[in-house]
């Protein structure tokens, strides 16, 4: 008990003071306490064991008096076994029950960590796009991580260190008080001569654990920034691997050199709260050893007075450092809260609706939008460079588009660069909501239909398709956890990937690597089709892939595509001149307005933007021949 006190005063030293000036607010103790609620039952056995726990470690030093008095004075042995008996049988229950009170602690803070942590991460993966394209992941980790931590030693250590130490301190002093006044004032005295320094240590180690936090922090954010593809990528393709082994030594030389300091501030503290509580001793030896031998106190009295000393120090130390522990606690909660209060931008409708059933065609009419601004989306706490972005006007990406795709046809999106096409793509599934106007798939306005329903309805393949760091067969399925292998293997031969999976050595059970690394261009697009034929959608959204495939690839990739898009409603962002030769009506999007609309052939006679796009964007080899002509 009396280790543990120490350091959970130890520990109270290095919480940020900044935070005991906010005021304890209401509203959320009473939520924090509605998390609690369900361990109520825990939370009463667990108080209730630490009072035994303490009053059991003041009773051993009270057994002292009548062992010395009674028993080793007088010469009875009989008493001097019995006490023995009595101060063994106490110094095990209170272990006994030090463990039960531990096992309480840990059954209340890590069920808390868990109901937060599941529910901070099902909130957070559902807020919408506009969210992710925002909020660091290093900083939203560490909401799942520490902050639920922090928030969670709230409950065990905060409001069992403080009760503890309080019942422990108060039976403490009244026995000693009882047992003699004059020593236990003189040992009071000592208290404001270790307080004093233990203030100004503490904030010094307040300061060094804020640093070390920010110091560890840079470090883990370069390992996590490089450590993976496409970073690694970037390095060995643009870095000098000398800079960056540099710039991490400097990092975790900082780390080093402040986990020296922070090691010996915290020798210093426990070394003081030695000494102080040797010297109280001392002066209790000193001040009560002439009192026995004027007869005041008895020996017994006096052996059972340094006994209690032993356990004073310790919850003094960290009962003065209460306000800060609390703060610090109800700031993580509040940390924790303050995510799961952000509402995602895109939600489902109270009454929705699944889409109809049958083919699917798709509207847009007259439809109007702009990316939300950082304060619609996210939380400045969760963005390394939030700026101040009030200022700038956002302008419309989107400036009024209206087009109808009937169901089961094709129509080809093309456009310069930046034109608005992936934004176009991107409403259609609800990734963000328009700003104005509609979009209505087979007739019903979108935002009318279950989210649920619109997964399943639309599908999207995207011009670089990502994917888990798993198997492939692992990948396939997460499209449609039920297929059979049976279907699994004819929507790869379908995607024309099925060659290739039949030449890997593990075949569907090669691992993919990180975001998909370990397969080409090519390949990895033939698994997103894959992907897309077994989720089999009504709907078909695809961003053609910019990058130039070898002409096998470009033919293989072709081929699938021709199966994915057989017989459904599709919006294809084209690259490739096949594409929009075999589109039903091109769109060609300028500046987030439709400019022109019509098939191949009318375009081109048209001589227009698209004309001119098809002159200079889409290079098809086939193409290539007749320009030159
Ligand atoms: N998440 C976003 N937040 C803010 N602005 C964005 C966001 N995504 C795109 N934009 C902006 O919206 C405009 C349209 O982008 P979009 O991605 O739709 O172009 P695109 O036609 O698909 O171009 P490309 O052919 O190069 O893929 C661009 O000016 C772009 O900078
Ligand atoms: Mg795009």
């Amino acid at each position: 008990m009396s280790h543990d006190s120490g350091w959970m005063a130890y520990r109270s030293l290095t919480r940020d003071p900044s935070v005991s000036d906010r005021k304890v607010n209401r509203a959320l103790v009473r939520r924090i306490f509605g998390y609690a609620g369900k361990y109520r039952t825990l939370i009463i056995f667990f108080l209730i064991t630490l009072v035994f726990v303490s009053l059991l470690s003041v009773a051993q030093p009270l057994m002292i008096p009548r062992l010395v008095d009674d028993g080793i004075n007088k010469g009875n042995a009989q008493v001097v076994t019995v006490m023995a008996l009595i101060i063994a049988v106490l110094a095990i229950l209170d272990a006994a029950l030090g463990l039960v009170s531990r096992w309480f602690s840990a059954r209340i803070g890590e069920g808390l960590i868990y109901d937060l942590r599941t529910e901070v991460y099902d909130h957070v993966q559902r807020q919408s796009v506009a969210f992710f394209t925002r909020a660091q992941t290093g900083a939203l980790i560490s909401r799942l991580n520490s902050d639920v931590i922090g928030a969670q030693q709230a409950f065990t250590s905060t409001l069992g260190g403080v009760l503890g130490n309080l019942i422990s301190l108060v039976i403490v002093l009244t026995a000693m008080f009882i047992l003699s006044w004059q020593v236990t004032v003189v040992s009071l005295l000592l208290v404001p001569l270790f307080l004093f320094p233990a203030r100004y240590m503490g904030r010094r180690l307040q300061s060094m654990t804020r640093e070390s936090m920010g110091l560890n922090a840079a470090m883990s954010t370069q390992m996590t920034e490089r450590f993976n593809v496409a970073g690694a990528l970037l390095v060995k393709l643009f870095g000098r691997p000398e800079d960056e082994a540099a710039a991490f030594s400097g990092r975790a030389e900082r780390v080093r050199d402040i986990g020296i300091r922070m090691a010996m501030a915290n020798r210093w503290f426990f070394t003081a709260l030695a000494l102080v509580a040797s010297l109280a001793t001392a002066i209790v030896y000193g001040l009560g050893g002439n009192l026995v031998i004027s007869g005041v106190l008895t020996l017994g009295t006096l052996l059972a007075l340094v006994g209690l000393l032993a356990q004073l120090y310790g919850p003094l130390t960290a009962l003065s450092n209460v306000r800060v522990d609390v703060m610090t606690a109800l700031v993580s909660f509040e940390r924790v809260f303050e995510v799961l209060d952000l509402l995602p931008m895109v939600q489902e409708a109270a009454d929705a609706r699944p889409l109809p059933s049958g083919p699917l065609s798709v509207e847009f009419e007259a439809v109007r939008f702009r990316y939300p601004g950082a304060s619609e989306v996210s939380l400045a706490s969760l963005e390394a460079v939030a700026r101040d972005e009030a200022a700038v006007e956002i302008s419309d990406v989107l400036t009024g588009i209206s087009f109808v795709v009937p169901a089961g046809t094709m129509t080809a999106l093309v456009g310069p660069s930046g034109a608005g096409k992936t934004t176009t793509t991107a409403l259609l599934t609800r990734l963000y909501d328009v700003t104005d106007g509609c979009i209505r798939i087979g007739g019903m306005d979108i935002r009318d239909a279950t989210l649920a329903s619109l997964r399943d309805g639309v599908g999207v393949v995207t011009q670089d398709s990502h994917m888990f760091h798993d198997t492939i067969r692992a990948n396939l399925l997460y499209a449609r956890p039920d297929a059979t292998e049976a279907e699994l293997l004819e929507a790869c031969a379908s995607a024309q990937i099925g060659g290739l999976i039949d030449q890997l050595p593990e075949g569907l059970d090669t691992v993919v690597g990180d975001r998909g690394h370990r397969l080409s261009g090519g390949e990895k697009q033939r698994i997103a089709l894959a992907r897309l034929l077994l989720k089999g959608p009504r709907v078909v959204v695809l961003d053609e892939a910019t990058a130039h495939l070898d002409s096998e690839s470009e033919a293989a990739v072709q081929r699938a595509l021709d199966t994915a898009l057989e017989g459904r409603t599709s919006v294809v962002i084209a690259h490739r001149l096949s594409t929009v030769r075999r589109a039903d009506q091109i769109l060609v999007i300028e500046s987030g307005a439709v400019a022109e609309r019509g098939t191949h052939d009318e375009l081109l006679a048209r001589g227009g933007t698209y004309a001119e796009l098809y002159r200079t964007q889409f290079s098809d080899d086939a193409f290539a021949g007749i320009d030159a002509d």
